[in-house]
């Protein structure tokens, strides 16, 4: 695409990119906020295999991009090639966020951030005892999560997957205060914890949902799911049956894509019920939260 192809002239562009790409919902989340902050922008998704990712990220700028999102399978391969990483991204090995200083290639990890924010916004106060917390997964998302946790200061993290090796990698990278528990012992783990975190992709539609028993948890704790389709995963349901406190997914994706738009449009964007309504129509979905507001 040449610099000519840019409409309307001097239009700040950026895209997602990864493969495959269509499922991405990022388009539907910038484009959102720059009809309402009325930014000349622009923000599409590129289909990139790992082969040409390299290339494709070096060219940004000569593509006419000021920054880019990095998704699946590319988060790993860009944290190798920014020139620099923010502490998050450091600690995750993953970027998913990219913008330019000059001639520097940037890289941030905002899942940290989105993570923290949703629980934030969804429950406040979530975060008042910060002694135990449980997840549940050891993948990428996993990684950013323990992140977030060990950020805002919690002294003991229960890390539980069912690949036992993968808990154990998480545990020796990021150090004592995670502690794994065999996969039979997930429910075990779960007592004294304030808050559990599902980071697997058991329970989003067409995939098993997660097995386990939360009776262990106190009745103070939360329960967050980073699954957002369904928006209230079986796991959810289950919580929300016993009388704790819930946070859906979908605040994570949409916490996450604020601070790229700041770097690239230089507004800081909102997360709004209006934003949450907008994505949740594409899902073919309507909003738990406020489904399950107090009248
Ligand atoms: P991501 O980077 O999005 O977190 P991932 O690296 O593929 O994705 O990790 C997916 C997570 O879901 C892992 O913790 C995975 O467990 P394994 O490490 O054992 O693969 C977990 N997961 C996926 N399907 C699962 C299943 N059927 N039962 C238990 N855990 C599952």
């Amino acid at each position: 695409m040449s610099p000519s192809e840019l409409s309307p002239r001097n239009a700040r562009r950026a895209c997602v990119i990864g493969w495959p790409i269509a499922h991405s919902r990022s388009p539907l989340i910038h484009g959102y906020w720059l009809q309402h902050h009325g930014i000349a922008g622009a923000y599409d998704k590129q289909a990139v295999t790992p082969d040409d990712f390299p290339q494709f990220l070096r060219a940004l700028p000569s593509l006419g991009f000021v920054g880019a999102n990095v998704t699946v399978p590319h988060k790993e391969a860009a944290f190798d090639l920014v020139d620099h990483a923010d502490n998050a991204a450091q600690s995750v090995g993953a970027v998913n966020t990219i913008w330019f200083e000059g001639e520097r290639m940037i890289g941030a990890n905002t899942d940290v951030h989105g993570f923290l924010a949703n629980l934030d916004a969804a429950a406040p106060g979530w975060d008042a005892s910060r002694e135990k917390a449980a997840v549940i997964g050891a993948g990428g998302a996993a990684r950013a999560i323990i992140k977030g946790l060990l950020d805002r200061g919690f002294t003991s993290i229960h890390l539980s997957n069912r690949t036992e090796a993968r808990a154990q990698e998480l545990a020796d990278r990021f150090g004592p205060r995670i502690t794994c528990a065999d996969w039979d012992l997930r429910a075990a783990m779960l007592a004294d914890c304030s808050l559990l975190v599902n980071t697997t992709t058991l329970g989003m539609s067409g995939a098993p949902t997660l097995d386990l028993d939360l009776s262990a948890l106190p009745a103070s704790a939360t329960v967050n799911d980073i699954v957002y389709a369904p928006l209230e995963t079986e796991l959810l349901a289950r919580a929300r049956q016993r009388g704790l406190r819930i946070v859906d997914g979908l605040g994570m994706l949409l916490h996450q894509a604020a601070p790229g738009f700041e770097r690239w449009f230089g507004i800081a964007p909102e997360v709004t019920p209006e934003l949450r309504a907008h994505v949740l129509a594409d899902l073919g979905q309507s909003d738990l939260a406020a489904e399950h507001k107090p009248c």
